[in-house]
Order: C-alpha cells, then sequence, then structure tokens
C-alpha cells in the first residue's frame, strides 16, 4: 500500500506520520526543499479550543471571521478534534508555552504558542515533524510535481519534472497555497500543485479571498511578519498624523478581525502615508517576540521601543482545491490538504492562528479516509452548493509567463480593494497564466464585498451564500 505524500510543510509531514502511525506501510514524501516553505515560518501560534466550554465560543469566532460562508459542520468537527491534535504534538515533543495568546477575531486568548522561541512556531513544530517523520520511516524524496496521473479517474500516480514516474494507490497533495504569487507576500505558495491538481480534473474553489495580513514590517525592502499576538499582547497602530485610528474602523480595534484591520491599514496608508505599529505598551518584548525583535535590531530599531513601520502584504490563500471534510478532492485518490485545499474550514476569512490547526487536523482525517479508500474504495465528492457557480475554463498555458509581472498585476489590481476596471485589466495582462486569471476571474464574478474580497464597485455583501469554481473543460 503505497501513500504518496507531495509537500513536507505541517499538512504533509503530519500526514506522513499519521499514515505510518496507521500502518500504511509505503509513504513517500516529495518536497522541492525539505527545509523551505511556509509553515517553518508561520508565527502565532494553534488556535485550540481552552477547555470543553470553549468549544462553541472558538466555533463562533470563526463563521463570524468567516462571514458564514464557512461550512459548518466542518468547523465543528475540525475544531472539535483541535485538543486531541495538539495532545498528539504534544506526545511527540511539542513545547507549549503555559499561557495562552489574545488574536484578532478571537474572543478568549485561545492560541497555542511554542515554550521556546515565543513567535517561531513554524519552526517549533516542523522541528518535532521533521524528526517523527524520520523516526517512523518515511521516506523523503527531492523533487517537483510535474503531473499527477489519472486513469479512468482514479489516481495512479505522479511524474515528477526529470520525468521519473511514482506508482502510488493514492497522492495527497500539500503543496501550499499561492499568496506567494503577489509582488508583496509573506508566504512562499506559488499555487503550483493547485494548477496541477486542476489539470488532473480536481475542482478548485475560493480562489477570491486571498487573506492579507495587516502588519508586515517593511525594513529596507525586508518584509518582516509582525504578528497578530503582537497586537494581543497590546500594540496599537497609529499613522502618520500620530492617530491611533482603529476605533474609527471597528469597536474591536486591533483585534477585529484581519480583512477589517487590513483595510483599514490600507486607507491610512494611503490617507497619510505611513501606519507604525507602537509597542511600547508590552513588557518583555524581546523575551516575548524574539524573532521580530532580531529582525528589528538587524534594520537598526530598538525592539519593544521604536515604532514599527507596517503595510499589509498577502499572506494566506483561503482558496484551493475543493475537498470534503476528509480531504477528498473531486479525483478518486486524490487527496488535498493544508493551505492547497479549500475545505471551506475558513469561510471568506481565517481566523488568526486557525491555519495550522487545520493542517494538523485534515494530517489525521485524511489518512483515516486513505485506508477507508485502500481497503473498500470509499469515496465522497466535495460537495457543489445550490447557489455555487462552477465555471469550466481551458487550462491553456502559456509558453512563457513574466512572474514579475505577474506578482506586480495581482499586487496592483485583485489586491485589498478591488474593482471592475483593475480586474478587467488584470484579466488581459494575466493571460496565459492559469491560477492568477482565474483568480481574477473569480473576483470580477464575485460583485460584492464578503471577508477580505473587497470591491469598491459593490461595497456591501448580497446576502446570498455561494462559492465560485473552476474546473478544467471547455469554456462555456
Ligand atoms: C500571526 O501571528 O499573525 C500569523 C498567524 C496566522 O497567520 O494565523
Amino acid at each position: 500500500m503505497r501513500l504518496v505524500i507531495v509537500g513536507s510543510g505541517i499538512a504533509g509531514l503530519s500526514a506522513a506520520i499519521r499514515a505510518r502511525e496507521g500502518g500504511v506501510d509505503d509513504v513517500v514524501v516529495i518536497t522541492r526543499d525539505r527545509h523551505g516553505g511556509s509553515s517553518w515560518r508561520a508565527q502565532g501560534g494553534i488556535a485550540v479550543p481552552i477547555d470543553d466550554s470553549d468549544v462553541k465560543a472558538h466555533v463562533n469566532d470563526t463563521l463570524v471571521a468567516g462571514r458564514y460562508l464557512n461550512d459548518e459542520g466542518v468547523v465543528w468537527s475540525y475544531i472539535g478534534l483541535a485538543r486531541d491534535v495538539l495532545n498528539w504534538l504534544i506526545r511527540h515533543g511539542f513545547e507549549p508555552c503555559r499561557g495562552r495568546s489574545l488574536e484578532g477575531g478571537h474572543s478568549r486568548a485561545r492560541v497555542v504558542r511554542a515554550r521556546i522561541g515565543g513567535d517561531r512556531i513554524g519552526e517549533a513544530v516542523m522541528s518535532v515533524l521533521t524528526r517523527v517523520s524520520e523516526e517512523v520511516g518515511a521516506q523523503v524524496i527531492e523533487g517537483r510535481l510535474d503531473s499527477i496521473e489519472v486513469n479512468n479517474n482514479r489516481v495512479v500516480g505522479i511524474t515528477l519534472d526529470d520525468g521519473d514516474f511514482i506508482k502510488a494507490d493514492a497522492v495527497v497533495l500539500a503543496t501550499g497555497g499561492y499568496a506567494g504569487l503577489y509582488l508583496y507576500s509573506t508566504n512562499d505558495g506559488d499555487g503550483s500543485g493547485i494548477e496541477t491538481a486542476m489539470r488532473a480534473g480536481a475542482l478548485v474553489r475560493d480562489l477570491e479571498f486571498v487573506q492579507f495580513h495587516p502588519t508586515v514590517a517593511m525594513l529596507n525592502g525586508d518584509l518582516f511578519l509582525i504578528s497578530e499576538a503582537v497586537r494581543g499582547e497590546g500594540a496599537r497602530l497609529v499613522n502618520k498624523d500620530g492617530e491611533y485610528f482603529m476605533r474609527r474602523y471597528d469597536e474591536r480595534a486591533e483585534l477585529a478581525p484581519r480583512d477589517v484591520v487590513s483595510r483599514a491599514v490600507y486607507n491610512e496608508l494611503v490617507r497619510t502615508g505611513g501606519v507604525y505599529l507602537d509597542v511600547s505598551p508590552i513588557k518583555d518584548f524581546e523575551e516575548k517576540f524574539p524573532a521580530i525583535s532580531s529582525f528589528l535590531r538587524a534594520h537598526g530599531l530598538r525592539p519593544g521601543k521604536d515604532l514599527i513601520p507596517v503595510v499589509p502584504a498577502a499572506h494566506y490563500a483561503i482558496g484551493g482545491i475543493a475537498v470534503d471534510a476528509l480531504g477528498r478532492t473531486s479525483v478518486r485518490g486524490l487527496f488535498a490538504i493544508g493551505e492547497a485545499s479549500s475545505s471551506l474550514f475558513h469561510g471568506a476569512n481565517r481566523l488568526a492562528s486557525n491555519s495550522l490547526l487545520e493542517a494538523l487536523v485534515q494530517g489525521y482525517l485524511v489518512i483515516r479516509a486513505f485506508k477507508a479508500y485502500y481497503s473498500g474504495g470509499a469515496w465522497r465528492y466535495p460537495v457543489i452548493g445550490r447557489y455555487d457557480v462552477v465555471v469550466h475554463t481551458r487550462c491553456r498555458l502559456a509558453s512563457y509567463v513574466d512572474m514579475g509581472r505577474v506578482r506586480d498585476v495581482l499586487w496592483r489590481y485583485v489586491g485589498i480593494v478591488r474593482s471592475e476596471d483593475g480586474l478587467r485589466r488584470a484579466i488581459d495582462e494575466l493571460e496565459g497564466s492559469l491560477l492568477p486569471s482565474l483568480i481574477t476571474k473569480a473576483a470580477m464574478i464575485r460583485r460584492e464585498s464578503v471577508g477580505v474580497h473587497y470591491r469598491v464597485d459593490y461595497p456591501s455583501w448580497s446576502g446570498t451564500k455561494f462559492h465560485i469554481l473552476f474546473r478544467c473543460g471547455d469554456e462555456a
């Protein structure tokens, strides 16, 4: 029984370990770079209910942030498993911080951070998962995915870009998202795994929902995420005129959900020419945020004292390969998990620190689904909702794409604030570049504003819950 997992981030490695623990004898992890990828850089933490009484509140916070475009069943099930996956991680050597942290959109301080390294949650979790995946005997092959091989709508293996074919009983894509396609981004995801899945017949969903992180330091051209936990500890946003402006936008101020804060920072940047984080209210800043502190020091700022200039940057792809709760795509034997997937856990806006939770839970659930598929062929396709829009698109690719231009166009016209004119322009410019042009088309089709998708020409929500899906095929 061979399972091939493409991607070696938190989702991919936890699936690999779960597979070996669950008796899958042959587990192969394909990675471009085992020390690379966005998981290593994750800050913040893992959102986990504090106790039984907090499950409902965590579900509610996730739905409110997601503007109820989430699948409520998925939300209950992932959050219901949160404490189990955290305990599994702890059994494997992860050391959580004693207290919990507060982040935007959470009604309680429930974010679990790492005991050592504080703001280096990604490093802490990835070190554990990398060590354990070696201990349990998951085989790692360095290579790049070229195509997913399908026979009779059933996955039979993958081909790498050097032409090697790797046979598989099933394939799990854990290749990350596509926020790295934007000019300014905290994320490495280039969406190539998602495009490959589309070419194998998979449906993709919610591509227009790209989350922008409101506070990314930009110093001498270097970008560095300033974790939401910094605002959770009391940091405040101030504009160039010296005004603490967040209350003007939302009564939850600095701890409003990320889409609200990102748009406010964007507006104030345009209006006054600068936005800064005032971290002076935080005691022991350096101890709590060592990674951020060393970045600031390297750029001549005094951590905990100097104002930090911040901008919003693309951070996380909410959309991705359409899956059901267990990671099953619309192609039998093809699973997708982590940021590559669209499970509808996040809705129209992801709640802070819910992404690591999703990756760990899906890493567990996908192996249950794989075993059921392997032993009895059980499969369930992601559901297409009554009001969903399914677009068939020709998946032609141009022979050459100027990625610098793509990044610039997405940032300029398909960013935090969108309009029909800008999107039309982007569509013309992005011809031949599959995922970027689909992100733009989805943003064009959604003539409303909801969660992270904001259209100046349609500033309110239509009130209808729907998702936009694409699949390769002849255009209607
Ligand atoms: C942060 O700490 O602000 C990032 C964590 C996340 O993306 O949820």
